[in-house]
């Protein structure tokens, strides 16, 4: 009876000791997270993160979508890899970037780049240094516009399937569309027709340029923010 007792015990215990480790814990210390708020003489100069409601639909597409299966969003430092090495961030991302984000799209593979930057005004467009080739440049909507219909046109060897169903071939009445996309070659439609982006390859686009984990955080080491930040 005494033994069972204990054996009782034990298990309550272990069930309590793991729930407090890692529900309780991580809650704790994460889960009050705020915005960090930058004050000057008592006027609020600066706050990150800022709730980004317009960019919502993008992000679904890009989660329905799959992106995540081939690209993360989380920049590691130093230590832990060659993120920054690479281009991918000015620093390392941390739990406060992704407060606003319902179900952060972190993703755990990397056949293409992290993502986490790729509308940074901060993203480098340098060609050198060792990891020359992976560090992803600088692009506008157009640019990535071309990139989601036909990978191979602006990156010669790449490897991202196309994501053609996001955009229509129509026939050109009158004035050719502002949006169309510059094809040329085996990729270019008919003579007499464009292909236009639908609303959903611009509204992933739009996300895509809003992506911009540059933002200096206090917790971040090497990064502090200029004006005193809470
Ligand atoms: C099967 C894997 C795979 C999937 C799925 C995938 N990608 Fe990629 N992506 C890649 C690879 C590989 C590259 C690197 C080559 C290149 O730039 O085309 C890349 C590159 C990119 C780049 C270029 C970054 C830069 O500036 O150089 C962007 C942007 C991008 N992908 C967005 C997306 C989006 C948005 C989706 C979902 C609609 C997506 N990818 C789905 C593999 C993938």
């Amino acid at each position: 009876m005494n033994r069972s007792l204990h054996l009782f015990a034990g298990i309550i215990g272990s069930f309590a000791l793991s729930c407090y480790a890692l529900v309780l814990l991580p809650q704790q210390q994460l889960g009050g997270l705020q915005p960090q708020i930058a004050e000057d003489e008592g006027k609020i100069v600066d706050i990150y993160p800022v709730k980004n409601v317009s960019h919502e639909e993008g992000r679904a597409i890009y989660q329905s979508e799959g992106c995540f299966y081939c690209h993360s969003q989380q920049v590691r430092d130093e230590q832990n890899g060659t993120d920054l090495a690479r281009g991918w961030g000015v620093r390392r991302t941390v739990a406060r970037d992704y407060i606003f984000e319902k179900t952060p799209v972190l993703g755990s593979m990397r056949i293409g780049p992290d993502l986490a930057n790729v509308g940074s005004p901060k993203w480098r467009n340098e060609n050198e240094g060792e990891y020359a080739t992976y560090k992803p440049k600088k692009r506008d909507a157009s640019w990535h516009l071309l990139h989601l219909y036909a990978p191979r046109t602006v990156i010669k060897s790449s490897n991202m399937p196309p994501y053609r169903y996001l955009f229509e071939t129509k026939k050109i009445s009158g004035q050719r569309s502002v949006d169309a996309l510059d094809l040329t070659g085996l990729d270019a439609p008919e003579p007499g027709y464009e292909v236009v982006p639908k609303p959903e390859a611009t509204k992933l686009v739009a996300y895509l340029l809003s992506l911009d984990k540059s933002h200096p955080l206090k917790e971040v080491k090497g990064s502090a923010p200029e004006v005193a930040a809470k």
